[in-house]
């Protein structure tokens, strides 16, 4: 297959170029700063038509994460950065994609686990799941990921592309262990006594092991059935509390200082990112991946956390 990836070059494009690259897939990404890679990396800017275009032609698959990080403090003029680059290269493609005679026969867009609402009572799948926003005591923030995700799924979809099939992925938070990833971060914190639970430590963790994650996108390719939003994420979110000393026992201690809100405030503020990140209650799981039959790898969080340990042991030794 010919697979195209705009905004491919970050975390989650990384796990997706190396798996079907490894696959014998042609891979290209789009950029605004190719760079050298086992694949192929063209340069878009996101926002006008290009050279990419011909690539985007000839592709059996789009899969667009193109997005400013989330991972930063929400600032107005961060706010619009998150907000713009996702609706517009969302919209660019749609513009593309319904005026080419052949198109991609299908496009899976990033969505995220964070749409639906502050979730510690139930959980959230696509049917019953009750999306976010203006929940009575909400921060601010978290309205904004909440406008930000609505407003990203309206722009995918709002335009018909006949010749195109359409997933929104909603995906909770994709573990691996590369250098830099959201899991080396977290990792870090553990390592350096720091991996205690984090505010209430109530609240829920939704995740998805990076091999469940290429193996769920590998089946939205495949099965035509798939139209519409899909969740990716683990069937089995749990407590913050629980899903740290889960991951403190996959490295061998016991010992992490809990941080209450306060000083998770304080620590988010001078790390540049937000409090949202980890204090809202992601209880998300697959509904429309376990009704179509898809066997997780890693159902359960202390067994991802242990092969994710291990992986970054050898990573780290090798280097
Ligand atoms: N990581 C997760 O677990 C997770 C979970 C749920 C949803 N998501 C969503 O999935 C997508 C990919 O996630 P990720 O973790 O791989 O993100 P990432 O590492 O930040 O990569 C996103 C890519 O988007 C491109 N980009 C950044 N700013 C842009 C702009 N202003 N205009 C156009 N492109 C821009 C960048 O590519 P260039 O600089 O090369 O152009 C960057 O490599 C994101 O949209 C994210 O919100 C991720």
């Amino acid at each position: 297959m010919k697979i195209a990836i705009p905004g491919g070059s970050g975390q989650v494009g990384h796990i997706l170029a190396r798996h079907f690259h490894a696959q014998g897939h042609d891979v290209t990404v789009f950029s605004r700063t190719p760079r050298p890679a086992p694949w192929r990396e063209i340069c878009w800017d996101g926002e006008t038509p290009g050279d990419w275009i011909a690539a985007l032609e000839q592709s059996d698959v789009c899969i667009n994460l193109a997005g400013r990080s989330v991972n930063c403090r929400y600032y107005a003029a961060n706010r619009r950065a998150i907000f713009d680059s996702r609706i517009r290269s969302t919209r660019l493609l749609n513009r593309v994609m319904a005026s080419l005679p052949r198109a991609p026969r299908v496009w899976l867009n990033a969505s995220t686990a964070t749409i639906y609402r502050h979730a510690l009572d139930r959980a959230m799948d696509e049917a019953t799941g009750e999306l976010g926003g203006r929940e009575a005591g909400a921060p601010d923030t978290w309205n904004f990921s909440i406008d930000v995700a609505t407003g990203w799924e309206e722009a995918f979809f709002d335009t018909a592309t006949p010749r195109t099939r359409k997933v929104a992925m909603r995906s909770a938070i994709t573990f691996s262990p590369d250098r830099g990833g959201i899991f080396d971060v977290l990792l870090g914190l553990v390592r350096h006594g720091l991996g205690g639970s984090q505010g209430p430590g109530t609240q829920f963790v939704s995740w998805i092991h990076e091999a469940d994650f290429v193996r769920a996108v590998d089946l939205l390719i495949a099965c035509e059935e798939f139209t519409g939003v899909v969740n990716l994420a683990s069937p089995n979110p749990l407590p913050n509390a629980d899903f740290l000393r889960a991951l403190r026992a996959a490295w061998g201690t016991r010992i992490g200082l809990a941080a209450p809100g306060w000083l998770i405030e304080i620590g988010t503020w001078l790390m540049r990112t937000e409090s949202e990140l980890v204090l809202k209650s992601r209880r998300v799981v697959p509904g429309r991946l376990l009704a179509a039959g898809f066997q997780f790898q890693f159902p359960d969080w202390p067994a991802a956390a242990r092969d994710l340990v291990s992986r970054w042991r050898l990573r780290t030794s090798r280097n």
